[in-house]
């Protein structure tokens, strides 16, 4: 089954900031249940045109860690579109440990096959990714995080007319395929922040390899690393929630509305700007993520 483009229009939310500037939310969250936010339109058209040349053999492969949003979304794929899949997991200590981590089961439960492989082996994803399409000749690889070039132009569909008016977009970056397809499709004036959540000095030239635009700004919103969660952190998410009933996630949207709060108190944005944060979506991390805070006896994400 193909991914379809949404008939109803993606709500774009007013958050009722104090403030001389005026901040707004969309909701790519609500775009599908399992296949949420950005996940939905980097793997829109990777899934299409690999359907529509009719594969043999269909069977898509990817990687990530193990609390990956796409590793979930792509499991969630298959089991829609009734293809099989394969997923790539960083560790290979999680072999017999899958069953406690909530993201490896739900792909699991979705019939993705995993195959949990070394730090080291992991890092070499390009030698995999040769080996695999040898051994599997007919199956689609989407890299990590699903960035490729098709997902850049998927994340077009993000951006309509409603989205036009904004000074500022932002977006959380992990692997850059998002923010390089705001960054290509958006107005000419329009500015687009990326809130990178890795530490990765090479994000800044990977990202302007997939966008020949240079619209766009990377800020540092890791708050410590890659999946880290401080209790600021957590407290923020909590009191988002309260105050605007919109749930955030501790590895990329939460990071995100935290700086953007952050900025609009140093007054990095100038008066009257208007800004649009993208919900990315990613929500099934929350309960791996109160897992592990839980461990620490930490508060959890409500
Ligand atoms: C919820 C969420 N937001 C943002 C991102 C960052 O997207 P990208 O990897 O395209 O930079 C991801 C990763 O796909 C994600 O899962």
């Amino acid at each position: 089954m193909l991914l379809q483009i949404p008939t109803e229009q993606i709500p774009i939310q007013k958050i009722d900031i104090d403030k001389s500037v005026r901040l707004f939310i969309k909701r790519e969250d609500f775009i599908h249940p399992e296949i949420s936010g950005n996940k939905y339109w980097k793997l829109f058209f990777n899934i299409n045109n690999y359907l529509e040349s009719q594969p043999e053999n269909p069977l898509i492969i990817t990687f990530g860690g193990a609390y990956s949003n796409h590793i979930s979304a792509v499991s969630a794929l298959g089991k829609l579109s009734e293809i099989q899949t394969l997923g790539i997991i960083r560790g290979e200590e999680l072999e017999n440990k899958w069953s406690d981590n909530p993201t490896l089961v739900f792909a699991k439960r979705n019939g993705m096959n995993l195959k949990f492989v070394t730090r080291e082996e992991y890092r070499h994803k390009e030698k995999l990714t040769e080996f695999l399409q040898q051994e599997f000749p007919d199956a689609l690889i989407i890299p990590e995080g699903g960035t490729n070039e098709n997902a850049v132009e998927g994340i077009k569909m993000m951006l309509n007319n409603d989205t036009k008016d904004f000074d500022y977009l932002c977006t959380a970056v992990g692997t850059g395929g998002t923010i390089a397809g705001i960054s290509s499709f958006c107005e000419e004036n329009q500015k687009v922040i990326g809130f990178s959540v890795v530490s990765d000095d090479s994000l800044q030239d990977w990202i302007s390899e997939l966008t020949s635009k240079r619209n766009f700004h990377l800020t540092d919103a890791a708050f410590g690393g890659y999946g880290k969660i401080n209790d600021d952190n957590v407290r923020f998410i909590n009191d988002f929630k309260t105050k605007y009933d919109i749930p955030l996630e501790p590895i990329y949207t939460g990071k995100m509305m935290q700086k953007v709060f952050e900025m609009i108190d140093e007054n990095y944005f100038p008066d009257g700007s208007k800004i649009l944060c993208f919900h990315t979506g990613g929500l099934q991390g929350i309960e791996g993520a109160n897992l592990l805070l839980e461990k620490q006896n930490r508060d959890l994400i409500r």
